[in-house]
């Protein structure tokens, strides 16, 4: 008999090597500082609680950046979530558990309330994602398995990390509908596109790898 028991984390997640994780700041970075002084960002502020033409600087807009950049699967809040057991008990993730992965980031979006990277997971990969993750944010809507996946890079004041998935989804609904967002030009040498409500998307043409560990956060 043993008086051992699995405690569960704060959430389950990828968690991103300490130099993709550099580097993914530092893109971040970018993205904002250029997008903030993209001539049809500034046209378009209205969204962002601000007049036309004035200046907005992103990276103090989401100044509120994540300890550590990793892309969530489970938030378990140590087991008060529902499901978390459960999920915790899935074979992919005890095998899964503390080995690495290679995410694939395929856009990085903004929208008033927060910024992220878009994760495009592999079949492997969504044997780790809980099938009810994207039901939870949008309980009236029937988007594909793993579209919800990403990683927070900042959120506005007052803003909850939990928001990035849900603003994603958003941008997955409206491409779902096919809207592809009003083509901006060019940034970093992407894609830029705008789509209504402040909400701005850079997809990717080469996918940005990025290694992980699939682990636990226990604060
Ligand atoms: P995200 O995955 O979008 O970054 P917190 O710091 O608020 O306790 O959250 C810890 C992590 O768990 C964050 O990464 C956060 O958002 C994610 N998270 C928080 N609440 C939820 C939720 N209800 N559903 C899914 N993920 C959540």
């Amino acid at each position: 008999p043993t008086l051992e028991k699995d405690i569960l984390p704060l959430y389950f997640g990828w968690f991103l090597a300490k130099r993709d994780e550099d580097n993914l700041r530092k893109t971040a970075h970018e993205f904002l500082e250029q997008l903030g002084n993209l001539k049809a960002f500034k046209k378009r502020l209205q969204a962002f609680g601000r007049e036309d033409k004035h200046k907005l600087d992103l990276l103090k807009y989401f100044a509120k950046t994540p300890n550590i950049l990793h892309c969530t699967t489970k938030f378990c809040d140590y087991g008060k979530m529902p499901g978390s057991e459960e999920y915790a008990q899935l074979e992919a993730v005890r095998k899964g558990y503390s080995k690495a992965f290679t995410l694939h980031i395929s856009a990085l979006f903004i929208t008033p309330r927060t910024a992220g990277a878009q994760v495009e997971l592999t079949q492997e990969q969504l044997h780790v994602w809980p099938s009810d993750a994207e039901r939870e944010a949008m309980p009236k809507d029937v988007l594909p398995r793993g579209s919800r996946a990403h990683i927070t890079l900042g959120c506005a004041a007052d803003v909850q990390d939990v928001q990035t998935g849900i603003d994603l989804l958003e941008f997955v609904k409206l491409q779902q509908a096919g809207r592809e967002g009003e083509n901006m030009g060019e940034l970093l040498g992407s894609k830029i596109s705008y789509y209504d409500n402040g909400m701005w998307m850079l997809a990717l043409p080469r996918k940005k790898e990025i290694k992980t560990i699939f682990s636990g956060y226990y604060g």
